[in-house]
Parts: C-alpha cells; structure tokens; sequence
C-alpha cells in the first residue's frame, strides 16, 4: 500500500511535536522534513536542529528533503539529528555519486530528486545506488501549489528504468507537490510507492481523515 508522508512545512511551527503526533496517529507512515537555503529554491525554512527538535516526538521514519546548495556540508550534521533517509537534488549536487555515498555513509538512506523539468535519464548510472527517486510534481520552494501532471510520464518511464535493472522492489518512487485525493491515483497507479502531502494532509482539520482519503483514492 502507498505510504504517505505529511510535510511539516504546512504544519503550525509553534506546536510541531503535537502536530506530527496527530499525524502519526492519523496513519502518516513517514515524516517529510523540507529543508530549503534561499539559494537553490527561493525560500528559507529549518535546518538539523528542527530535525533533532523533532526526533523524539516519533517513532515513524524522518524523510529530510534538502532543497539546498553544498550539501555535502551539511549531511553529516542531519544525520546526527535523527535523519533515516535524506534526500538531495540531482541539479545541486555536481558530484552526485560522491554525494549519495556521503549519505550512506553515516548510516542514512539515500535519495534523488528531480525538478520537474529535469529528465529521469539523468539518474540511469546511480540507481543501483539509491534507496528512492524523489519526483517534484511542483517546482520546489513552497507548499500549496498546484501539481504538474507531466510528471505522470515521468513516473512510468522511472518504474521501466527500475524494472528492467531488477530494481522494481529496491527503490522507492516519490512524488512531492500538490498530492491530494484526486492527484495521488495518477502517480500511484504509474508506480509511485511513497507520496508527500503538505497542504493536503496539515491544511484540513480532520488529519486522520485527511490521510485516509488519499490512500483510499489510490485503492479504487
Ligand atoms: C515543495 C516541498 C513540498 C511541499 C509540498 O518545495 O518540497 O514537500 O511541502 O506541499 P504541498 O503538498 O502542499 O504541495
Ligand atoms: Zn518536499
């Protein structure tokens, strides 16, 4: 079944213990932290001590998104803050195969993600390297926007590139921006495995029921 993965970015910052508590009891399977510089992405939000803020309050995998530039620098000290899996941008990382097992290397998992005009060749000497494909179905930066459905295209072409290396069951597919009950059923049905969802899951009132339509949709 599809994990969902609520992103705190739309959640109330005064009272985020209480908030991914709520969600965690609503079902979320995952925490997805969105961590961005002001450079790489016009926006700036939390960095590792929101993370190691955060850690204590769950038991459910923290996802952290870097939507950052020199990456490098700072993975270490997300990995210490209680990161499971850390996600960096194909289009900021020059030397990405080094920076993917900078990430394994502290103990973490590691993930791609791709912009939405960046195609999913780019990724085709990696994937043996990597436990999960984050595709942006926005252009990152905020919450709220509305979902690209080109990256339905995208999704399929990733799950052949997967399946022809044996990987179909290894490597998460990711789909962030704009996942709501009437998006969530085109990428899981191409194969999307792990679904973000900030304005959709932390912008209602009913969470539980929030995250329950979404994985409802993706079953009919
Ligand atoms: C966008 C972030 C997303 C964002 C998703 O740059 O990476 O994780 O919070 O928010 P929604 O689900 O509201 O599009
Ligand atoms: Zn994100």
């Amino acid at each position: 079944m599809v994990k969902i993965a609520p992103s705190i970015l739309s959640a109330d910052f005064a009272r985020l213990g209480e908030e991914i508590k709520e969600v965690e009891q609503g079902g979320a399977d995952w925490i997805h932290i969105d961590v961005m510089d002001g450079h790489f992405v016009p926006n700036l939000t939390i960095g590792p001590l929101v993370v190691k803020a955060v850690r204590p309050h769950t038991n459910l995998t923290l996802d952290v998104h870097l939507m950052i530039e020199n990456a490098d620098m700072y993975i270490p000290e997300f990995a210490k803050s209680g990161a499971d899996i850390i996600t960096v941008h194909q289009e900021a990382c020059v030397h990405l195969h080094r920076t993917i097992y900078h990430i394994k290397n502290q103990g973490v998992k590691a993930a791609v993600s791709l912009n939405p005009a960046t195609p999913v060749g780019t990724l085709e000497h990696v994937l043996e390297d990597i436990d999960m494909v984050l595709l942006m179905s926005v252009n990152p930066g905020f919450g709220g926007q509305k979902f690209i459905p080109e990256v339905v295209r995208k999704v399929t072409q990733l799950k052949t590139m997967l399946e022809e290396r044996g990987l179909g069951d290894k490597v998460e597919i990711q789909i962030d921006g704009g996942i709501n009950a009437e998006t969530a059923p085109l990428v899981t049905k191409a194969g999307a495995t792990c679904l973000v969802a900030g304005n959709a899951v932390f912008g209602q009132a009913d969470r539980a029921r929030a995250i329950e339509d979404i994985k409802q949709a993706c079953r009919l």
